[in-house]
């Protein structure tokens, strides 16, 4: 390994059993639940998809995020891209035969391309588009076709939801054997919220997995760089494990700390998390992230930080402090369901709890709620 960036962990394991469970149940989409940062994406691109690959399918991924408001056009604009790579290989005669040229020359060999064969166009209704390019995929590439819809919860908010909802819903169901899907998402709050919906079209549709952190032998890559680097110091692999489940086993972020660490010269992991979260960029990043909710909000937040019953009258004797806030338990319960959907709080095992591990550090060590302004 040559540097803290270059540590990769790859988990051919979980992508062959996410792929024998889709060949298992023909037309159940998994979804895969898991907090932010913690390496959906990441696992996708490197693992998923080539394992796809590998077992002959053609693995199309579409960030839906991308187009939050129009959600099917972004997964049908990401069909069409890899009907086009099916089409126009990559390559100097596969650039030229996009042209109406029909002979070529390629270093001086002619080469009869052939007519085009003509193509029905495609239909415009999102939905219908859908499921023509999804039989056109599976057709052009003699295989089934795996979606990876990443950030799926944008279904959900989107206008029309149920209906976008039913349609998908439809096409996995009825091509089932020309595609399968992996949802994933990084609103936990906004996947279950999607996927359990009574009455929604997509309850008891896919199934839903934890989708596994990062294990032990990602921190001893990163303690074993750390030795490289310092042949003199050593990284504890139980303080590593501690530390990675503080921050919420995040390991880009870990990685950041450790390099950190390693410039410093620090071993404690423990001092190091700290040091890093009491940072001047650190800190900027949370206070803007605070500054982006309003103050009542704001103040919601650090009371469940601090594990203070958000309901109790003593909550809103505190939370009345705000100048023009005449706080209510209505008032209460809606705030925390804005904050959810802002992906800031989630269903914890005893209420809500702060997404993030270590904005909740944050929020505990900030002066008395409501902040002051
Ligand atoms: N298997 C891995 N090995 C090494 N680093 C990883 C791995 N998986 C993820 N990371 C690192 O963790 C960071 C977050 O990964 P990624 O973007 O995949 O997470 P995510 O769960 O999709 O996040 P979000 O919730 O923001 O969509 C990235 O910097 C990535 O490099
Ligand atoms: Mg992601």
């Amino acid at each position: 390994m040559t540097s803290f960036d270059a540590i990769e962990i790859r988990r051919p394991d979980i992508a062959s059993s996410y792929l024998a469970l889709l060949a298992a149940q023909p037309g159940r989409p998994l979804a895969l639940f898991a907090p932010r940062r913690v390496g959906k994406t990441h696992f996708l691109d490197h693992d998923l998809a080539p394992a796809a690959r590998a077992a002959g399918l053609l693995p199309v991924y579409a960030d839906l995020w991308l187009h939050k408001s129009a959600p099917l056009e972004a997964l049908n604009h990401a069909l069409e891209e890899a009907l086009d790579d099916l089409q126009v290989p990559a390559g100097r005669l596969g650039k030229m035969a996009q042209t109406p040229v029909q002979r070529v020359t390629v270093l001086g060999n002619s080469v009869d391309l052939g007519p085009t064969p003509a193509r029905r166009a495609l239909p415009e209704a999102p939905a219908l588009r859908l499921d023509a390019l999804v039989t056109r995929l599976a057709r052009q590439h003699k295989a089934a076709v795996l979606l990876m819809l990443d950030e799926v919860q944008t279904l959900g908010e989107a206008p029309d939801a149920a209906g976008l909802l039913a349609s998908l819903r439809a096409v996995l169901h009825k091509r089932r054997s020309e595609v399968s899907a992996v949802f994933t998402g990084s609103s936990q709050e906004g996947l279950a919220r999607l996927m359990n919906t009574a009455g929604a079209p997509m309850y008891q549709f896919a199934q839903m997995l934890d989708f596994p952190v990062l294990d032990d032998r990602y921190l001893r890559l990163l303690a074993n760089h750390f030795h490289k680097v310092h042949p003199t110091r050593k990284l504890e692999l139980a303080a590593l494990r501690e530390g990675f489940q503080r921050i919420g086993h995040k390991p880009g972020l870990m990685r950041d700390i450790i390099k950190a660490m390693s410039a410093e010269g620090i071993t404690d992991v423990q001092r190091g998390i700290t040091h890093y979260m009491q940072s001047p960029q650190q800190t900027a990043l949370w206070r803007a992230l605070l500054d982006s909710v309003e103050v009542f909000d704001q103040a919601v937040l650090t009371i469940i930080a601090r594990g203070q019953a958000p309901m109790s009258q003593a909550t809103l004797q505190a939370l009345a402090a705000i100048p023009g806030a005449r706080p209510t338990i209505a008032k209460v319960r809606a705030s925390i369901e804005k904050l959810k959907r802002q992906g800031l709080l989630t269903r914890g095992a005893t209420g809500s709890r702060i997404d993030d591990p270590l904005l909740a550090e944050f929020l505990a060590t900030q002066g008395t709620p409501p902040p002051a302004r």
